[in-house]
């Protein structure tokens, strides 16, 4: 057992999340809360493999082997019921890397694509920078801040702007949803009528909690769809550079690989095969363990929140990020952002970057000691109880 609630020093190790801040215009000893990774060790047994892939002291141009694709196989068919075929396995660099790759590869200058916002900011800014029309069907929530899928606003914005690639993020970031089979067979259903491919991101899926499932869309769509995962959330290696797509379509697939080539990528990082392949192999257990302290930390911070100040805390769902409502503070984006920057200094991501449906809303990454945690939201308490 690895003790989650001891605090890592995690200054001076290039960490985006640490060492970034004055660089990023915040205050020096603002709390980072915001990019998505963990501030959790690997544990020892992840480490010494690792170690044993530089004891090769060579590391020249590399290729996965089959024990690579055989562990993504088994991790997907142990975990989610997922049968997949070895042949359309991409192995690459990063998720949001294919996300441009295939939207160049299967889409056209100006052809329309399809998101649900808020979501992950990169899926706006991808298709915007490659000259794509950007069309955007909000969630839509309940009185909860639950939120769900807005069937008949998809199905005519798809129809009225001749859409041709959905992006789905499954599970959902910012909003913490796991969709439900009967949701995404909906989607499928709707796309399918109108020839969309559905692109669909599954970075978050091995953060479902309770009674939750997480739902690949392999498990649902028949054809016309791809998936872009990666071992990195999960594992807490997204330094490594080491995601995978899975495109069971030979026409797309082809494209795929054309535009891989086109932006000139070829081998891949060798510590990152094989950081997959030992992550998948024997992280399962520290995986379970943190997945357990991250839903704590959320049941935490829920009640903690909701009892000291006028905020609504989403349900966690998935993934470790929680979705925080403070529209009844009735403030500007700019002095929400400035009040927790600058008076709580902590460094969240503002609600309004994933999208105009997120004003006013705050996301907060849990996936830290419980001391940090609770060292924020009483910074923020003690700004925010006095408004
Ligand atoms: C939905 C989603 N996709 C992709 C990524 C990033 O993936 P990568 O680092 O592999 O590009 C994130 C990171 O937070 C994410 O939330």
């Amino acid at each position: 057992m690895i003790d989650l609630d001891k605090e890592i020093d995690r200054h001076n190790t290039n960490s985006l999340k640490w060492d970034f801040a004055v660089n990023r215009g915040k205050n020096k000893d603002i709390l980072p809360l915001w990019v998505a990774d963990m501030d959790f060790e690997l544990p020892d047994i992840v480490i010494d493999k690792l170690k044993s892939v530089l004891d090769n002291k060579i590391f020249g141009y590399s290729e996965p082997l089959d024990s690579y694709y055989d562990t993504i196989i088994e991790w997907n068919k142990k975990h989610y019921n997922l049968d997949l075929d070895k042949r359309y396995i991409v192995n690459g660099c990063s998720v949001v890397f294919h996300i441009a790759t295939i939207i160049k590869a299967l889409t056209k200058d100006s052809d329309s694509i399809i998101i649900n916002e808020p979501v992950y900011y990169p899926f706006r800014e991808t298709i915007e920078a490659n000259g794509r029309n950007l069309i955007v069907s909000n969630l839509k929530r309940d009185i909860n801040n639950k939120y769900y899928f807005d069937f008949d606003d998809i199905e005519k914005k798809i129809k009225d702007n001749n859409v041709k690639l959905y992006l789905l993020c499954n599970p959902h970031n910012p909003v913490g949803r796991a969709w439900k089979k009967e949701e995404l067979e909906r989607i499928v259903d709707i796309c399918n009528r109108y020839n969309v491919f559905i692109v669909s991101d599954e970075i978050h899926e091995d953060f479902v909690y309770g009674n939750n499932t997480f739902n690949s869309i392999g498990n649902i769509a028949k054809a016309n769809y791809a998936i872009l995962t990666a071992p990195t959330k999960s594992f807490n290696i997204p330094g490594l550079h080491t995601s995978y797509a899975y495109i069971p379509n030979n026409k797309a697939l082809a494209l795929f690989k054309k535009e891989l080539v086109k932006a000139g990528y070829s081998q891949s990082n060798v510590i990152g095969i094989k950081a997959l392949e030992i992550v998948y192999k024997y992280g399962f257990e520290w995986l379970s363990q943190i997945k357990k302290y991250i839903y704590d930390n959320y049941l935490f911070a829920k009640e903690y929140l909701e009892s000291n100040l006028r905020v609504k805390v989403t349900e966690l769902e998935a993934t470790y990020l929680i979705w925080i409502d403070f529209n009844s503070y009735n403030l500007e984006t700019s002095k929400l952002k400035d009040l927790i920057e600058n008076k709580a200094l902590v460094w969240l991501d503002q609600g309004y970057i994933f999208g105009e449906t997120g004003n006013g809303f705050v996301r907060i990454n849990i996936a830290t000691q419980r001391s940090l945690l609770k060292k924020a939201l009483d910074n923020i308490i003690e700004v925010f109880k006095e408004l």
